[in-house]
């Protein structure tokens, strides 16, 4: 949300107004203190003049309902405030003149979950923050945003910022993973992108969604202060720094009481630890299902709770509009409480720009946008195997046998399903193949499985037929069909049997196998590691993603991905992470340490594990002095060499243990990285710079703490680095 020509101009005079005040006056004004107070003013003229009616419209955030025009007539009398799904452009128009023509003229919020495609469709989120690359999170929010701004939305319902560490649970897609530090990186980079894109952007689920008991979707989050400041909250401090003027609140409870009645989280944590200014948004029907939750016996009570504790519009709830006017005349809720919400709404529309006549927006240009969402697959895709060189494809093989009905679907969509009617242009992998490969190259092609979910084998000897006469077999899987994303929470992340079926039978015939899997999730591929040659993790590719797939596939582009979430063993080790604490018997041999039985205690793949088609070495890891005062800050050097043939990217991280406090501190906890280009041979020295602040931690009464002590450092290729150096905390 670009601020309009207006409010720039505004800031101009305000700035000037601010400079010469600064003259005459003992302490400067900022000019955003000046135009702050200007929309309060303007605000509480508004506020003035509404009915009570009026209120409570501005409250009431409605789903698109077909036909519109019941909903359009209740946003001309002022009882609707806000809408989502409202696409059609057509649609949106009458809905913004609806608006204009109502006694105050207060202009709609209207929303989407523009998250990861409007009509280009990107890899989602997790592919995103699989790139390591926060600008390219940021470009891609923007191109998603400018598409679906065409349309006159002015909201979208993201950055998803959850933090997980369980796979079972699907929402793990529209995040960044399980790190704080980098799921931070991504939030802040994600808001600006959609803000710069024209969408307001929303920073959800507030809070600890993604630490659901079970990982079972909606389930109560049993979180401890001191992990809900470590952990939890960073990912909105950053969304909330970005620009993020609206929150939305979470569908589960938090340690029993629901996130949209939760006083403390809204109030205390959110509005005055982390100083959110703007306004929060029920989740959809949230607030009616109060009662599920056994907060509240009917709608009215519903409706009362969530105002009170501080949640401002109502998705989809129908309290407010059914309820808002009679609690207020049975004197069971306050106006003041209504005017508190209402502020904050006018303010943040005010702050939108909405209520000038504001340029229509840039419509996005297709090429840079398609370069985008390429750019964001080449990068997202992990390398997570490759052993007897299998790939990328060798000029020596002569026939390629693909497997898979999945490499012939060109199928993307996700749980909130194609905001855009057109499906834009798309090539499948097949095809993207065979373009890639050489002209002396053949590829033979066999469905497998009756489609692309890959649930059901429909022929599987005709693809141990084609896989015996070719020289590389590539076996090419999907999620299931149910999608990662709401609602889709699993017990088991393994293949389908269907799909481990035909990986036995291709395994057995003793030609190279390349495993590749399209999922919105980690996977368990404990089994599949031990009989695929190659795995390529690419997430959900998506419109421009199966080109780069068949790019990396044949070794035009070098794998670069790393893992943003552990790919763990088995689903028995979930929740599972790399920062974990160490525990009174680190795990060994011996049968009395904190292990398992049947388990290895490690993960399949580390977190901030990929690899390349080169190899890299790092040495000299160094600080510049012996210890980092609290006030200053410190700086680490490592070598990195490209030890390969090949030229590669490769994402350099640092992590930090305190091995000593008042309380136990996680073995790794990532503080830095940086993506890298070496040419084969080329040695880059690279720096990193920590402050005390990075080595903040919360106590059991969520209070910010820094001890001094040791502290160690580790560089590597991933989260099991072992390059380590040591300094001192002051
Ligand atoms: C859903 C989701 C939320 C989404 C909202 C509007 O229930 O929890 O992420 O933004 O409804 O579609």
């Amino acid at each position: 949300m670009r601020h309009s020509r207006t409010v720039k101009v505004l800031r101009l005079i305000l700035v000037a107004a601010g400079f010469v005040l600064a003259q005459v006056s003992p302490a400067p004004v900022a000019a955003d203190q000046i135009l702050e107070k200007q929309i309060a003013e303007q605000v509480e003229n508004l506020l003035a003049r509404m009915t009570l009616d009026e209120k409570n419209g501005q409250l009431n955030l409605v789903s698109y309902g077909d036909p519109p025009e019941g909903q359009i007539e209740q946003v001309r009398t002022g009882r609707i405030g806000a809408t989502l799904n409202v696409v059609d452009p057509r649609l949106v128009a009458r809905y913004r003149q609806a608006a204009s023509e109502s006694r105050l003229g207060i202009p709609l919020l209207m929303g989407l979950d523009a998250v990861d495609f409007f009509r280009i469709a990107f890899p989602p989120p997790i592919a995103w923050a699989a790139t390591w690359r926060p600008e390219l999170g940021e470009a891609a929010a923007r191109a998603v945003a400018m598409e679906a701004a065409t349309t006159g939305i002015n909201w979208t319902f993201a950055p998803m910022v959850d933090i997980s560490r369980d796979a079972r649970w699907g929402r793990v897609v529209e995040g960044a993973g399980e790190d704080p530090y980098l799921a931070s990186r991504f939030a802040f980079a994600r808001t600006r992108g959609y803000l710069r894109g024209g969408l307001m952007p929303t920073a959800k689920h507030y809070v600890g969604y993604g630490a659901v008991e079970a990982g079972r979707d909606y389930n109560t989050a049993l979180i401890p202060l001191s992990d809900l400041y470590d952990r939890h909250l960073p990912p909105f401090r950053a969304a909330i720094e970005a620009g993020a003027e609206t929150v939305m609140a979470a569908l589960n409870a938090i340690n029993g009481v629901p996130a949209t009645v939760n006083t403390f989280l809204l109030d205390k944590v959110l509005r005055q630890d982390l100083n959110f200014k703007g306004l929060v948004t029920s989740d959809y029907a949230a607030i009616s299902e109060l009662l599920h939750h056994g907060v509240a016996t009917n709608l009215a009570e519903a409706g009362r709770k969530a105002l009170a504790a501080g949640v401002d519009l109502d998705m989809e709830g129908e309290a407010h509009t059914r309820h808002l006017a009679a609690e207020v005349a049975a004197g069971r809720v306050p106006v003041s409480q209504i005017d508190a919400a209402v502020r904050r709404v006018l303010s943040v529309k005010f702050r939108m720009g909405l209520f000038e006549s504001r340029p229509a927006p840039v419509a996005p240009n297709e090429s840079e946008t398609r370069a985008v969402a390429r750019q964001v697959a080449r990068e997202s895709i992990v390398l997570l195997k490759n052993e007897a060189a299998a790939l990328p494809i060798s000029p020596s093989v002569k026939t390629v046998a693909l497997i898979g009905a999945s490499a012939r679907s060109d199928f993307d969509d996700s749980w909130y399903g194609p905001a855009q009617m057109t499906r834009p242009p798309t090539v499948t992998l097949h095809d993207a193949l065979v373009s890639a490969l050489g002209n002396h190259q053949k590829l033979a092609f066999a469905p497998a499985f009756t489609d692309a979910c890959g649930k059901t084998l429909k022929d599987p000897h005709e693809a141990v037929a084609i896989a015996q006469s070719a020289d590389l077999v590539i076996l090419a899987v999907s999620e299931d069909c149910e999608f990662s994303g709401e609602g889709t929470s699993r017990t088991n992340l393994d293949l389908s049997p269907a799909q481990q079926d035909m990986l036995d039978r291709l395994s057995a015939v003793g030609r190279p196998v390349v495993l590749i899997i399209q999922a919105g999730r980690p996977l368990t591929l404990a089994k599949p590691a031990l009989q695929a040659d190659a795995i390529l993790f690419a997430w959900l590719p998506r419109t421009e993603g199966r080109v780069a797939l068949a790019e990396i596939l044949t070794g035009a582009v070098s794998p670069s991905g790393k893992l943003p979430m552990t790919f763990p063993r088995s689903v028995g080790q979930i929740p599972i992470s790399y920062d974990v604490l160490p525990t009174s018997r680190p795990p060994n041999h011996n049968r009395y340490t904190s292990r398992y039985l049947d388990e290895d205690v490690t993960p399949l793949y580390p977190f901030g594990h990929g690899l390349s088609y080169t190899t890299f070495a790092f040495a000299n890891l160094r600080t510049a002095s012996p210890s980092l005062p609290r006030d200053g800050s410190i700086l680490l050097d490592v070598d990195v060499t490209n030890t390969g043939s090949r030229p590669g990217e490769e994402v350099v991280q640092l992590y930090v243990r305190q091995p000593v406090a008042s309380r136990s501190r996680p073995l790794r906890q990532l503080r830095g990285f940086h993506k890298v280009k070496l040419r084969p041979g080329q040695t880059e020295t690279l720096r990193f710079e920590l402050r005390a602040a990075d080595f903040v931690f919360h106590d059991d009464g969520g209070m910010p703490q820094i001890e001094p002590g040791v502290i160690e450092a580790y560089v590597g290729g991933s989260s099991a680095a072992t390059l380590k150096t040591e300094f001192r905390l002051e």
